[in-house]
């Protein structure tokens, strides 16, 4: 900014008249008209209205002290009252300049902040339970309603609890290296090395908990169990290695075949709807005695044959039986007094059966496109 001519005096710039005086104001006010047009922010203003009307170096305190102090006498009222003209000139234009700075700083504002109301919303997405989570909790509901409490148990092993007190002997094929993961160690029962140890495993089913339950409780029993189980077995649309079963067991006086067979259809129904009916057909678990597999009219054709059921009409839904008076003797139940049954689930292949899902090993292989189907 030119405030020069405010720094000397009205002597040293040749200024002897009123006419002379009012023309000096004049270009003062021109100069500080044109200083003002140019300020567009709040900032430039504030430097503006020091530089003018600051109070130790404004351009008014400098005319107060170059123009109007030393003026001559006969000058003095027409330097005075052009000062004050000067100065309420100033001021209602910086303040005017102000009002208009600051409306346009809230007009854009406004427009920053303003809500579109017609935009479309932030869609945040739902995770959901994973399908096989979803059978667990609905096979548990339908148990949970009969009277049964969930347990869980190890899923590593020993072979006694996963094979010789399920009455599966030392050579049954089920034991064999091909089908079961087995530890190399620690080892079960006595010291790594010594006669007779046997290595830790994986356990190949839920039935290990049958015992363990029945070990540490007399009867009445009513449990499930809940849990991932291991198998040597090649992944494909059927298998898996890693897989989950549920186990049910209920061991009371007097429980019969009937009971059995009205709690299995209870459950298919509960689980796979009402018009489904269920047969039993003769099977055999070391555990079990009689030991069946449970089918159900398919629930794709209703029963009248398609791909799924190979044109039988049935689909295979699990093990089971009544339980083997030889288990009882690892447990010291009394045969003669108690009775039960029990059934095994796995859990990914009904999951496919409820949902007509062609292969396992979608569940593991977390693509959304595949989960978003069970939200
Ligand atoms: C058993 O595991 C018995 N413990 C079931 C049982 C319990 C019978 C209590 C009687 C009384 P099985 O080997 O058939 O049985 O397996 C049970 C279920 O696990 C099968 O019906 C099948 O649904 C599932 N299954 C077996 N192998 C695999 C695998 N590799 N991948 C996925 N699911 C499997």
């Amino acid at each position: 900014m030119e405030i020069n001519p405010t720094a000397k005096t009205l002597a040293e710039q040749g200024v002897t008249d009123a006419a002379g005086v009012v023309r000096l104001f004049d270009d003062v006010k021109r100069q500080f008209g044109a200083e003002l047009e140019a300020k567009q922010s709040v900032s430039q203003w504030e430097e503006l209205r020091n530089a003018w009307i600051g109070r130790k170096s404004g351009a008014l305190t400098r005319i107060t002290e170059n123009w109007l102090k030393p003026s001559p006498p006969e000058l003095k009222r027409a330097v005075g009252q052009a000062l004050n003209e000067l100065k309420a000139h100033v001021e209602a234009a910086l303040e005017e300049r102000r009002a208009a700075i600051q409306a346009a700083a809230d007009q854009a504002a406004l427009a920053r902040e303003r809500e579109d109301l017609s935009l479309s919303g932030v869609v945040r997405p739902l995770g959901s339970r994973h399908p096989l989570r979803q059978t667990f909790e609905e096979i548990e509901r339908i148990f949970l309603s009969l009277g049964y409490s969930v347990v869980a148990g190890p899923e590593m092993e020993t072979p006694y609890y996963n094979f010789e007190a399920l009455n599966i002997p030392e050579h049954h094929p089920a034991r064999d290296n091909m089908d079961t993961f087995y530890m190399a160690g620690p080892f079960a029962e006595g010291a790594q090395g010594k006669p007779g140890a046997s290595p830790l495993l994986l356990r190949t089913h839920t039935s290990p908990m049958q015992v363990r339950t029945m070990e540490k409780q007399q009867p009445p029993v009513r449990i499930i169990v809940r849990g991932k189980v291991y198998r040597r077995d090649n992944p494909d649309a059927t298998h898996g290695f890693i897989f989950h079963q549920i186990e049910g067991l209920a061991v009371d006086t007097d429980i019969t075949f009937c009971d059995f067979k009205g709690t299995v259809e209870y459950f298919v129904r509960e689980f796979l709807g009402p018009k489904v009916k269920t047969r039993l057909r003769p099977s055999y678990f070391p555990f079990t005695e009689p030991s069946v597999e449970v089918d159900a009219t398919c629930v794709f054709c209703g029963g009248k044959g398609c791909n799924v059921c190979k044109q039988s009409g049935w689909i295979e839904l699990f093990g089971a039986g009544m339980v083997d008076p030889a288990v009882y003797g690892f447990v010291n139940y009394d045969p003669k007094k108690y009775s039960g049954f029990a059934f095994g689930l796995g859990v990914e292949r009904l999951t496919q059966l409820k949902y007509n899902i062609n292969d396992l090993q979608l569940y593991f292989q977390n693509d959304v496109r595949f989960l978003r189907q069970f939200a």
